[in-house]
């Protein structure tokens, strides 16, 4: 193992991400009062071309009159290679409240393109005499991002999460599919005529979770388009949070439910949990580096795999 400790992500529950777009400020108290961890206003791929200004206007607005209690208060920026990202950046850290905890920034390709965004965010911040120095989430989702997601992850201590975005990822892969995340028809072998489906989105997830756990950045599953598959949903969810993603975005209100029960540690995980770390304990005592759990090997490993599961339910908790 190298020398170097892991670092930890920020201590903050981020199980669900509820998206909604920024020209329908009707939605906005409904979405302060779910039960998202996370709320993303939206000014990019769901806000048409000529809403744009009046996005900016309601989520500006928005962000100091609507009672959005403890939640992760975050907006979805345009991207790089438009012309509105600028205006966006600018006119959220010039005009709206110290309320506003994060920007999201789509289809980053690479490092640079967030020293580009941590420029102009300083600049603004320092001008305007901000007190709180706003974090960046990212969305990983052409194939320069999965390229560089390495260097993006590490790319600024401003960066907090990073999610997946099946859909334009897709897209910019060249992948013969329609469908937002989830089981993809297409994707199957065939053994004795029987079809078995795979996962087309395990290796880009699993980039996106080791560039986080080596940079102390939360790894999040983006969006799952068929919002009334709940069962479908379901799986994406629990595939992405074993492979040790923190949580997903809704982008319905249907979908938080499901979100916050995958995310969240059973009480039947945390007993077992803390049974684990009562066995290794037990084990020290005794002078021995393993021990049997029913009827199974626990050891050293077991214990940081148990810690996982406790630090989680207890940062919930003290939510
Ligand atoms: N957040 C909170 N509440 C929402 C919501 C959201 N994102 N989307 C819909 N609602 C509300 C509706 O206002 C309605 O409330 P009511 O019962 O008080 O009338 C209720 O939930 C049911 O809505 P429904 O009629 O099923 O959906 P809709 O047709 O109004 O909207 C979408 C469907 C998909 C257009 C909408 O959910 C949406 O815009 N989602 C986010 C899209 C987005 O941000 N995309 C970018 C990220 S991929
Ligand atoms: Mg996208």
């Amino acid at each position: 193992m190298s020398f170097r400790i892991q670092p930890t992500p920020p201590a903050r529950p981020n199980r669900c991400q509820l998206f909604g777009p920024g020209s329908r400020p009707a939605i906005f108290e409904k979405m302060a009062a779910s039960e998202a961890d996370v709320i993303n206003l939206d000014l990019e791929d769901s806000v048409g071309p000529d809403d744009k200004d009046a996005a900016r206007r309601n989520i500006v607005e928005a962000i100091g009159d609507v009672d959005w209690g403890t939640k992760h208060l975050s907006v979805r920026i345009n991207a790089l290679d438009t012309p509105y990202w600028y205006r966006d950046v600018v006119d959220l850290l010039e005009n709206a409240s110290d309320r506003l905890d994060q920007i999201m920034i789509p289809k980053v390709g690479n490092a640079a393109d967030l020293y580009a965004v941590d420029a102009l965010a300083s600049a603004v911040e320092a001008a305007k005499g901000r007190g709180k120095r706003i974090a960046f989430e990212v969305i990983i989702e052409t194939a320069a991002g999965l390229s560089n997601v390495h260097e993006i992850a590490g790319a600024t201590p401003r960066l907090q999460a990073m999610s997946l975005g099946a859909a334009d990822y897709a897209a910019s892969m060249g992948m013969a599919t329609t469908g937002i995340g989830g089981t993809q028809e297409s994707y199957y072998m065939l053994h004795e005529g029987q079809k078995y489906w795979g996962d087309p989105w395990h290796w880009v997830q699993t980039a996106i979770v080791a560039a986080c756990r080596t940079h102390g950045v939360l790894p999040v599953d983006g969006p799952f388009g068929d919002f009334s598959d709940e069962e479908g949903f379901r799986a994406q969810a629990w595939r992405s949070a074993t492979l040790g993603m923190v949580g997903k975005w809704a982008i319905h209100p249907k979908q938080v439910a499901v979100c916050n029960e995958v995310f969240t540690p059973s009480d039947a995980a945390v007993t077992e949990a803390r049974e684990i770390l009562e066995a290794m304990e037990k084990a020290k005592r005794d002078g021995q580096g393993a021990a049997t759990y029913k009827g199974r090997l626990v050891d050293l490993a077991s214990i940081r795999q148990a810690e996982v599961i406790v630090r989680q339910s207890e940062m919930i908790a003290a939510r």
